[in-house]
């Protein structure tokens, strides 16, 4: 993988400062299509068991005006998978929630629940769904994820964000190596790599910069710098820097 990561853009906390209020605006599809315009290769949404931002309705809505693909974050419940199967979005991206959590804070444990998730999968991937499991930069964790028949995996960027948020550069070099060195042991497995949480302008181009990185996620950033410099100069900044590193 030489070419240039395509970017998602996550547009939940659209709908979670429209959830401020309880009505219609700020629209996550109008973002979305804004977002799609700007340059963005796909969408990403998560729909929480909570609903706490994005909505059914929105995930009808998106897979109705999307050109882009869709990739659907969800939780591995019975509820998710067939709303999933009703809707056959082009991705599925299966990630833990815990109700408690303020946002998803951090991989699956596949290894843990090899079985379960390997009938869980099964039908998405029938259905036509390419399906991504959300992990740690764990080698027992990408075994398992290639064992059960995932065709990607998402590195959770997060610890490496947090450390370099912190200044504790030794940790967020140490969390960087991990996610190198994973990225390559996932991509000789045959494995497609993505990445994404918490990156910003910041830590985007060390990950970016990896050869076998195909996708970046990046939601909460962009949303929040699109309040300063309006979402498609954010997309675009965002989408340059992605470039300079892979170049
Ligand atoms: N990728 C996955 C699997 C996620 O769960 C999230 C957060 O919903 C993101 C990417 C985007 O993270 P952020 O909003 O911190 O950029």
């Amino acid at each position: 993988m030489t070419s240039c990561p395509r970017l998602g853009v996550n547009i939940d906390h659209v709908a979670t400062v429209r959830n401020a209020r309880g009505g219609a605006v700020p629209d996550p599809v109008r973002a979305a299509l804004l977002a799609e315009e700007a340059g963005a290769d796909g969408i990403t949404a998560h729909l929480r068991e909570d609903r706490r931002h994005i909505s059914d309705d929105d995930i009808e809505r998106l897979v109705t005006a999307l050109k882009v693909p869709l990739n659907f974050e969800m939780a591995a419940t019975e509820e998710m998978q067939a709303i999933a199967l009703r809707h056959k979005p082009h991705a599925v991206c299966i990630v833990p929630e815990k109700r408690e959590e303020r946002t998803t804070e951090g991989g699956m444990e596949v290894a843990r629940e090899e079985n379960r998730l390997a009938h869980y999968i099964a039908p998405l991937r029938a259905a036509g769904c390419r399906v991504s499991i959300f992990i740690a930069a764990d080698r027992r964790q990408i075994e398992a994820a290639h064992r059960i028949g995932a065709e990607v995996i998402e590195l959770h960027t997060g610890a490496y964000c947090d450390a370099h948020a912190e200044g504790r550069t030794d940790a967020r070099d140490a969390e960087l190596e991990a996610l190198r060195d994973m990225s390559a042991f996932a991509d000789s497995l045959g494995l497609e790599v993505h990445a994404g949480h918490g990156l910003t302008y910041d830590t985007v181009q060390p990950v970016a910069a990896f050869p076998e990185i195909a996708e970046l996620n990046i939601g909460h950033f962009l949303i929040g710098e699109a309040i300063f410099r309006g979402l498609p100069p954010a997309i675009h900044e965002m989408r340059r820097l992605i470039a300079e590193a892979r170049a």
